[in-house]
């Protein structure tokens, strides 16, 4: 995480006059304050999909499943689940966010197992389905690590993060959270924005999605302190 003796995260969001998404992307094409990028993929989701094989076990030799990282940033998790074997998309605002995860894949991902593409566009509109050349923008695993987080609660984007979440999940399909910041007091200011399970549960389960684990993480990065969960969704 890049430190920097100016303003913070906070307060640099709380002066913007609610502009949200003008200002990642201004975040991301200044480049010199990125300080949510953690250098790569949390250890609690690598070593969920180690424990449970069965959220990466395609049903059938020759069937390819499909996964999405919706604000991902440099996009390390985008390449954990093409590491699976997923065809695996990354979303993200930025155009120059979106460069980054691009220069990152050609960096660091060694073994193409999976494919991987990066999207630039907005979670909440159909920038996704007009960009995927054809193929269905429906998804066997969808995973959320600091992007409900990222949205501030005061403006609406909470229930329509889960109504999207469910167009986006293929009946049947996962959507897994690594529930963060758990620990973070309702009084302070995002992001990212404080969340609870059961702010969680409220949202999903008004969509039709069934929780079918909730596990604490054997490993976990120090952001969290200590508080983050990992909980798995079904879509019915
Ligand atoms: C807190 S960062 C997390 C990035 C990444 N998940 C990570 O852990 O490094 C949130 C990301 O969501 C992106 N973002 C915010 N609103 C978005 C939207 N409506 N659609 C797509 N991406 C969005 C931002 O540009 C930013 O890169």
């Amino acid at each position: 995480m890049s430190e920097q003796s100016g303003p913070n995260l906070q307060e640099i969001f709380a002066a913007s006059n609610g502009q949200h998404q003008d200002l990642w992307k201004a975040l991301w094409d200044d480049g010199s304050y990125i300080p949510w990028d953690r250098g790569g993929s949390s250890p609690s989701l690598i070593d969920l999909l180690k424990d449970y094989p069965s959220l990466v076990q395609p049903p059938s030799p020759d069937t390819t499943l499909k996964a999405l990282v919706p604000g991902c940033g440099r996009g390390y998790d985008v390449l954990l689940f093409a590491s699976h074997g997923f065809n695996a998309y990354g979303l993200e605002l930025s155009s120059s966010g979106v460069a980054e995860a691009q220069k990152n894949a050609e960096k660091t991902y060694p073994n193409h197992r999976g494919k991987y593409t990066f999207i630039t566009g907005d979670f909440f509109t159909k920038d996704l389905e007009n960009s995927m050349g054809g193929e269905e923008a429906k998804f066997d695993i969808v995973y959320d690590y600091t992007f409900l987080c990222a949205l501030d609660p005061s403006q609406g984007l909470r229930p329509k993060w889960a109504a999207r979440m469910a167009e986006l999940v293929k009946p049947g399909g996962r959507l897994i959270c690594l529930e963060f910041p758990l620990y973070k007091s309702f009084d302070l200011p995002g992001p990212p924005w404080p969340l609870r399970s059961e702010i969680y549960a409220e949202l999903l389960e008004g969509v039709g999605f069934v929780r079918e684990m909730h596990v604490t993480p054997k490993r976990y990065l120090e952001a969290g302190e200590g508080s983050d969960m990992i909980s798995v969704w079904k879509r019915g």
